[in-house]
């Protein structure tokens, strides 16, 4: 949601390592920044709306020295994006920055105004700034106050806090929000994630739920919320800070697009190298529950369908922010399958953690390590996809998808589904993905012909039947993101029950037909939009590559045929590139869309 970075150095460049850091970190949120440092007299700030290019020209025209600094880039939750909203706050002697939301704000800015406390900003973070304060007021101990101050706020958050009669020490905790410490010789820092210190250190510790580290240039130590100290292991980080830079890419978008033949690749590999599933025996259970948010959610549809079609498995998807009222369903013989790329998203954390209330299993498909849902799952299954930069999600939604696959198989070996033939010829398709994952990258001209085709338009749809309806909705999200162009995904049999009246003369329809079985069916719903205008563009297998589609379909596009345990990874690059050549005509920001965040860690 936002990101934050302090850092406290025995030299006098704080300020340009804390905003390099920033920067790796404005995936997180850019609509406005800031930053607050100790020039050796003072602790002076400086903020700005819009990218953190503007805060990088305001700083541009200061000579700074400085050894301790903090800074903030925004998704704004309460206030609109502004200089008054932006973070650093300072209230008194405290000065903070927030990634998180505080659930209590109002009653508490209420009690502080009666205390004769003044704001300025809308914001929920001012309110914690001056809580703080209030508290250091009462107890006149920088941890303690902390301490007191966590305890009577309600919500989400990492901070880090530098006080006035302490200005090159950050303090720093989390709940609910990631934040990891990093050490370097020339300094330490605290920030929002690992992918805004690799560029100085690879020696980092994850912070657990409500701990406090008290962080010097030389020093850092760490506190439970008796200030009794604790112990942390330093961890090395396996990334590197190219893998967080473009390397030659136009945008971070098309760069996750070209990785995903490896990642995918990868991913088969280790299932049949050294995977270990013993623990996941699906008919332990009573029920089977996948929940997520967003491209992860569809993921999850993919999964569900896979695991009713093969292991005769049945499964509820939910969305992660409705999970909670169907808690009546989670037992202890409840298996919880949550789904998410960063990790950090709040949704699919309140509803892990309402599952393990309930006694029930939980499993995760996580990419970033050591992210919080990854540390609070029952078994974590990682996609190891790599860090992933764009806001719009590509390696994480097809990785998501293929460790799902190999679930299913998995389960289908218990169950005694698989037979030693169909195992083999599965086997060596998902070992010899990747040439044809490349051969889908390879037609690039096809999706700009395409894109040239409907970027002008205001409405499109998607359709298709089982699987492909599934991955149409994936689709129809990442046209949405990124072009901004309205679009809807319809389950193809479903649209000709209302929705398509809304086809007219010209109307763009992108409609899939992978599977042998649903194939004549989902052609004759194409036909029926045809019928009244529809302007097709039909994405189907090789097996039908000599076949002449012009009759219903004004482009084609053609994916390498599959089993349906890869079948969605081929197509659905195809609608990431199409998605990715419109917002390009469109003029968008793809890597950084208007109104997202890459991690919502707020409700
Ligand atoms: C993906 O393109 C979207 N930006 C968004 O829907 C995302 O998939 C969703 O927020 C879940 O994120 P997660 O996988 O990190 O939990």
């Amino acid at each position: 949601m936002c990101g934050i970075i302090g850092y406290t150095t025995k030299r006098t460049d704080s300020v340009s390592v804390a905003l390099a850091g920033l920067k790796n970190l404005e995936y997180r949120g850019y609509d406005s920044s800031g930053i607050a440092f100790y020039d050796g007299k003072k602790l002076d700030m400086v903020k700005a709306k819009g990218k953190i290019s503007n805060l990088e020209e305001k700083l541009s025209q200061m000579d700074i020295a400085s050894s301790c600094a903090i800074a903030h880039t925004r998704w704004a939750t309460h206030g609109e994006p502004s200089e008054t909203n932006a973070h650093p706050h300072q209230v008194g002697k405290v000065t903070l920055v927030h990634n998180g939301i505080i659930e209590n704000y109002a009653s508490l800015k209420e009690e502080l105004i009666a205390k004769g406390y003044e704001f300025k900003s809308q914001t929920d973070t001012e309110v914690a700034t001056a809580y703080i304060d209030y508290c250091y007021s009462l107890c006149n101990n920088k941890l303690q106050a902390l301490v007191d101050a966590c305890k009577g706020i309600r919500g989400s958050y990492a901070f880090n806090v530098i006080y006035e009669d302490e200005p090159t020490t950050i303090y720093a905790t989390r709940k609910d929000s990631p934040l990891v410490i990093g050490y370097s010789h020339e300094g330490n820092f605290a920030a929002s994630d690992i992918s805004a210190i690799l560029s100085y250190t690879n020696k980092y510790s994850l912070i657990d739920e409500n701990e406090f580290v008290k962080i010097t240039s030389s020093i850092v130590t760490f506190y439970n919320e008796d200030l009794t100290e604790t112990s942390n292991e330093i961890k090395t980080a396996t990334w590197d800070a190219a893998q967080y830079q473009k390397n030659g890419y136009d945008h971070f978008m098309l760069k996750e697009i070209y990785e995903q033949p490896k990642v995918i690749q990868d991913i088969f590999n280790r299932y049949y190298s050294d995977c270990d599933y013993s623990d996941i025996h699906f008919e332990n259970f009573d029920n089977i529950h996948i929940v997520a948010c967003g491209s992860a959610m569809h993921a999850s549809l993919v999964g569900k369908y896979l695991l009713q079609t093969y292991a005769k498995i049945p499964a509820m998807v939910e969305i992660a922010s409705e999970y909670r009222y169907a808690e009546e369903l989670i037992t202890p013989k409840t298996l919880l399958i949550v789904v998410s790329q960063s990790g950090e998203t709040a949704d699919t954390l309140a509803a892990l953690r309402l599952a393990k209330e309930k006694g029930a299993y939980v499993v995760g498909i996580v990419n970033a390590v050591g992210s919080t849902i990854s540390r609070e799952v029952n078994k974590c299954i990682y996609t190891y996809a790599g860090p992933e930069i764009a806001v719009a999600t590509t390696k994480g939604y097809t990785s998501q998808v293929a460790v799902f696959s190999t679930l299913v198989l998995n389960a289908m070996k218990q169950k005694g589904l698989l037979d030693e033939t169909q195992e083999a010829e599965i086997k060596d398709e998902l070992l010899n993905i990747k040439p044809k994952l490349e051969q889908v990258i390879s037609q690039r001209d096809t999706y700009l012909d395409i894109a040239k085709d409907i970027y002008s338009h205001k409405d499109l749809f998607f359709i298709g039947r089982g699987i492909d309806s599934t991955v149409c909705m994936e689709g129809s999200l990442k046209l949405k993101e990124i072009s901004y162009m309205h679009s809807e995904s319809y389950s193809a049999g479903e649209l000709k029950h209302g929705t398509i009246s809304l086809i007219e003369e010209g109307t763009p329809v992108i409609s899939i037909a992978t599977n042998e079985n649903l194939f004549e069916k989902t052609v004759s719903n194409i036909k029926e939009t045809k019928a009244r205008g529809s302007y097709t563009i039909f994405v189907t297998t090789d097996a039908h590559d000599a076949v002449d589609f012009r009759e219903f379909a004004d482009k084609t596009v053609i994916v390498p045929k599959t089993s349906e345990f890869s079948q969605a990874i081929p197509v659905v690059m195809a609608l990431q590139l199409i998605a990715y050549e419109t917002a390009k005509l469109r003029g968008c920001d793809i890597d950084k869309p208007r109104n997202l965040a890459k991690s919502v860690t707020v409700e």
